[in-house]
């Protein structure tokens, strides 16, 4: 069964996502990681990020994994082609990249058949832009979440004082977080929009054990309903 959690940057996906998999029992995956690798590779190899053909051919060929320990449902490390990118990819550097790197149809392609693949393996909760319209459309149970800008520009502020990456810019992170949204939403293959049949929930003003619960509980309902 799948769990599909959609929604732009900083809405709190991958924290939901990771606990409602512990809490469910299922695997989880984090489809913006792959993105971000492909888009550290082409940085790391030189590939031109406005060339699609070369960024195609990186995706088709590149080898995505994600390591477990033992028992643990979430991903410890993410590797490209067996490099350890798990902290790599999280630079604002590759923020930056991934964004034309996303918006590219053949790696879109390529990716999709990759997250379809690991999604099929089992039980999953699987994050990202457009799992429950392209990449899942028949999952079980679609999860729209959002929050307002400011409240995810400020996330993200905390985020990198509580990580230690230093202090960034609060205005600066809001006009990213802006810019994303608009790219995201607005490029032509599979756009950040919710599938018609989502759950709409906005974290903005919600503490994020409700909006878990809530989709504990929605998921086992569609579980038990496919059980008949
Ligand atoms: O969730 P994230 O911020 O790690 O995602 C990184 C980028 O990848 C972001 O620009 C949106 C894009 N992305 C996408 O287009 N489709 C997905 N299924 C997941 C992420």
């Amino acid at each position: 069964m799948i769990v599909a959690i959609d929604g732009p940057s900083g809405a709190g996906k991958s924290t939901v996502a990771k606990a409602v998999a512990r809490k469910l029992g299922f695997s989880c995956l984090d489809t913006g990681a792959m993105y971000r690798a492909i888009a550290w590779k082409a940085l790391d190899t030189g590939v031109d990020l406005s060339d699609e053909e070369a960024l195609g051919k990186l995706a088709d060929e590149c080898k995505i994994a994600f390591e477990h320990d033992e028992g643990d449902p979430i991903a410890r490390r993410v590797l490209i082609d067996g490099e350890d990118v798990t902290a790599a990819i999280r630079t604002a550097e590759i923020d930056k990249a991934v964004s034309p790197v996303s918006a590219t149809p053949a790696v879109r392609a390529a990716l999709l058949v990759q997250q379809q693949r690991i999604g099929s393996e089992g039980n999953f909760v699987v994050e990202g832009r457009d799992i429950g319209t392209t990449v899942f459309p028949d999952a079980a149970c679609k999860v729209f979440l959002t929050a307002s800008p400011e409240e995810r520009a400020h996330r993200r502020v905390r985020q990198n004082v509580d990580r230690d990456l230093g202090s960034i810019d609060y205005e600066e992170v809001l006009a990213d977080i802006i810019r994303r949204d608009k790219v995201d939403s607005s490029r032509e293959v599979s756009p950040l929009k919710p599938a018609d049949d989502a759950h709409h929930l906005d974290s903005t003003d919600c503490y994020i054990e409700e909006i878990i619960d809530q989709i504990c509980a929605m998921a086992r309902a569609a579980q038990a309903q496919a059980q008949g």
